[in-house]
């Protein structure tokens, strides 16, 4: 594995060259979750007390929201992946002075707009080009029916957030399945006078609903007898959080998805991953991957601040693929997942078929297009549907492929680079992968065998 700079393209810019791999083996170290990195970091700012964050997401997202912390006013140390907040309580954040950057993270712009919708000040949000293209008129509109004013760039970013001290409560059922949405109505619904409802008719992921219990708020879960109904979730405001005093951050099943993909599909592969969150609303990544004939287990499941965590363990080659295709509700529980598993497509007997994944479109880059782009210059038969993609059982060959500034497109390819038969693959913009896994391509180096 070989990276090339090229300067012109600017100091971080480079270019990954991939060799095709026998296997991998041995033990892998992931960085934090990165979902549960984002509010452990703003739920420890909106509390009393001061909190210690364990295992805290080396991502450049996470990073991001810790900047965007410290301009209102909240002191932060970090040493290591050791992050300390010192909260200053619901309603001790301070107007800053600048521009927020929420740089290519979506989940800080969405979930610090909740946080910020009960400020008494106004606040302007910005982000990088791709953050930027990305709808933010889903929490525009329940934000503003909770009393805030938004002005946006026709409902993207740069956001002006008008705070006010007094959020009514809101029902609101949520219009796409989206945890950022969700947990933005919820942290809004901390600063609201009364009880704020979420309907939830597809399940995402329920970090911050976990985390705000943690955190001492009041919030209720309540299951309909019929299912189809969804989930309601009360948060009564104004809420007041205390802090646990230390918080562990599990590691990252989105950053384990990659490995388990690398080594499911290679024979004589050995690998261990200690400590990865397996939350059941987040980790269908495992369940499918074991569908589609990788040979997965957990071991040491225990629960650490709120969150079921275990060591996940892989070993190649492939077994025989139960499933073909991913579809409905199942999509939200492994949204961020699709890519890699794109690339497993390539090397399964029946293909794999993926629908109702349209949110895919709206990421960090359209993910649909990118892998469809990217398999097909490998050499893969690929057809690209509105919500999704069916990938047929493929030889890849080592291509030029791109990013499309995306570091899950990045890290999937560079899986795909493992998998090629032949040649060599080359990311270009590979330097994105910083954005959730920023040793990833050392990380990998260290676990595959050539010979
Ligand atoms: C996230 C939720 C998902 C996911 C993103 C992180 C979160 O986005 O794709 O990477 O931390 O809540 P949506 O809520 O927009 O589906």
């Amino acid at each position: 594995m070989l990276s090339r700079q090229t300067p012109a393209r600017g100091l971080e810019y480079f270019e990954m060259i991939i060799r095709p791999a026998k296997c991998l083996r041995g033990e892998i170290a992931l960085p934090g979750d990165k979902s549960i990195s984002h509010r452990a970091a703003m739920l420890a700012a909106l509390a009393e007390g001061e909190t210690r964050v364990q295992n805290y997401a080396s991502s450049a997202d996470c990073r991001s929201t810790l900047d965007c912390l410290r301009q209102l006013g909240v002191e932060i140390d970090q040493t290591g992946n050791e992050v300390v907040v010192r909260g200053v309580g619901r309603t001790g954040l301070k107007a800053a002075t600048e521009t927020l950057d929420c740089g290519n993270s979506g989940t800080t712009m969405r979930l610090m707009a909740g946080v910020l919708a009960g400020q008494p000040f106004d606040t302007a949000l910005t982000g990088d080009d791709s953050l930027r293209r990305r709808p933010m008129r889903r929490v525009i509109e329940p934000l503003e029916r909770m009393g805030a004013r938004i002005e946006s760039n026709e409902g993207r970013a740069p956001l002006r957030i008008r705070g006010s001290s007094s959020l009514r409560p809101i029902e609101y059922e949520l219009p796409v399945a989206s945890a950022q949405i969700k947990s933005c109505v919820l942290l809004a619904g901390l600063n609201a006078d009364g009880e704020t409802i979420v309907v939830e008719p597809v399940a995402t992921r329920d970090h911050t609903e976990r985390m705000l219990r943690v955190f001492g708020a009041d919030l209720q879960a309540f299951l309909p007898a019929d299912t189809a109904e969804g989930v309601r979730l009360t948060i009564q405001g104004p809420g007041h959080l205390r802090s646990p005093g230390a918080f562990v951050v599990p590691c990252d099943v989105s950053a384990a998805a990659f490995f388990i993909v690398a080594a499911g599909c290679l024979d004589r592969s050995e690998i261990r991953m200690p400590g990865v969150g397996v939350n059941p609303t987040r980790s269908g990544i495992i369940e499918t991957a074991r569908l589609l004939g990788v040979e997965v287990h957990t071991t040491d499941e225990q629960e650490v601040s709120g969150e079921p965590s275990a060591t996940i363990s892989v070993r190649g080659p492939l077994r025989q693929q139960t499933r073909n295709e991913i579809r409905g509700g199942l999509v939200a529980n492994l949204i961020d997942e699709l890519p890699i598993l794109a690339v497993l497509g390539t090397q399964l007997e029946f293909g794999l078929e993926v629908h109702d994944a349209a949110e895919l479109r709206v990421k960090e880059t359209d993910r649909i297009s990118a892998v469809v782009e990217n398999l097909r210059r490998m050499g893969a038969t690929v057809e690209e549907f509105d919500d999704g993609f069916r990938v047929e059982r493929s030889r890849l060959n080592g291509a030029r492929v791109d990013s499309f500034g995306d570091h899950r497109i990045a890290m999937a390819f560079a899986v795909a680079g493992i998998l090629a038969e032949e040649g060599e693959t080359e990311i270009d913009g590979a330097d994105c992968a910083a954005v959730s896994f920023p040793n990833f391509f050392e990380v990998l180096e260290n676990v595959v065998v050539y010979e």
